[in-house]
């Protein structure tokens, strides 16, 4: 039986991906698989307080954000409880009280939604275990990963640590199309502790939604192309997460994010998200790693901000070259450094 009231917190991170997902089919089945280091510094914290209502013939909830209510989030919410429901049947039986609060800034341009939806699936899913107390842990898991790929794709990849793989794909185990997966591969070490910088270049609202984006994909002349590209670039990175040959790790996956942007730029219609000081910081990066042969590389989201990853034993030199010359380029100097983490956690 489930309790009258409670309140569970859960903390979920970001994630970024190597190889990206980009195109959809209903309802959130990714056109092609992706995988992605889950971060560590960039989370979402969200708590959930349930009491059970009188009426359950409809949802009832508030939501808050960093303390203040946040009505333009509710329609996604309401969206999110009516595709789950059918997983969740309790839903309609208590009031809601959502309180969520990121560890990076206010509109900095960074996508909470991965995090976001992670932090609300696993809260929701607690709420959940309380009926059948004895679920083993790695199905509580998939059922997490399965709810919040249901807010957001992406979202299935913020459960676990530390590489996260979404979508079948035929030479990797276990992966689904419906929940991300702990990479099941024994990699190499330098890939357990890798670092991200993120450099917010730009924290303005985007021009195009990935909702949008990926409906784009419907109709695109290069989509079949692109959804191939994914799962070859699978099986490359499958050898080069074994090998460390960071090479080849370093132009796939710069690869992987122009290829993503070039997909905006060739639809109808198209989307240029990189801004200026994007490029900028792309040739600086070149320079960079030219110059010092240091293993450094960036990747991008739907967006114009810039990661940079690099090896934790390059960490020092190019956090002072980050400082020193990338800085610049973002927006009010802001950046925030981060690395691979290990998965959600609960408060
Ligand atoms: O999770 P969504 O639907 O917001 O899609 C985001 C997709 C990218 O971030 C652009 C790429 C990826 O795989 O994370």
């Amino acid at each position: 039986k489930l309790p009258d009231n409670g309140k569970l917190i859960w903390k979920a991170p970001s994630n970024i991906a190597l190889v990206k997902y980009w195109g959809k089919k209903p309802v959130q089945i990714p056109a092609n698989p992706s995988i992605s280091f889950t971060l560590d510094a960039c989370a979402t914290t969200t708590s959930v307080l349930f009491e059970k209502k009188d009426s359950n013939d409809s949802y009832s909830f508030d939501l808050l954000f960093e303390g203040k209510p946040k009505d333009d989030f509710k329609p996604k919410i309401q969206t999110f409880l009516e595709r789950i429901e059918m997983y969740l049947p309790f839903l309609k039986e208590y009031h809601f009280t959502i309180e969520t609060s990121n560890s990076f800034p206010h509109s900095s341009g960074i996508a909470s939604s991965a995090s976001g939806m992670a932090a609300l699936s696993l809260c929701l899913m607690d709420i959940e275990k309380k009926l059948n107390p004895t679920m083993d842990e790695s199905l509580f898991h998939a059922k997490a990963s399965y709810l919040a790929r249901l807010g957001s794709g992406s979202a299935c990849r913020s459960i676990k640590g530390s590489l996260v793989q979404w979508g079948k794909h035929a030479n990797i185990p276990k992966s689904s199309d419906l929940y991300g997966i702990e990479y099941p591969f024994e990699i190499n070490p330098v890939f357990k502790s890798y670092c991200d910088t993120i450099l917010l270049v730009h924290k303005g609202q985007k021009q195009v939604s990935s909702t949008v984006g990926h409906q784009l994909m419907h109709g695109h002349p290069y989509a079949e192309n692109r959804f191939q590209q994914a799962f070859s670039n699978l099986d490359k990175l499958k050898l080069i997460l074994v090998s460390g040959d960071l090479e080849e790790f370093v132009m796939l996956v710069e690869s992987e994010a122009l290829t993503l942007h070039a997909m905006m730029m060739t639809s109808m219609p198209y989307f240029i998200l990189m801004k200026p000081d994007t490029l900028k910081i792309i040739n600086k990066i070149w320079e960079y790693r030219e110059a010092t042969k240091t293993p450094i590389c960036f990747t991008l989201d739907a967006g114009a901000n810039v990661h940079v990853l690099y090896p934790v034993s390059d960490k020092e030199k190019v956090q002072k070259f980050i400082k020193d010359e990338l800085a610049e380029h973002c927006e009010n100097g802001q950046y925030i450094h981060d690395q691979v983490g290990s998965g959600a956690i609960k408060i």
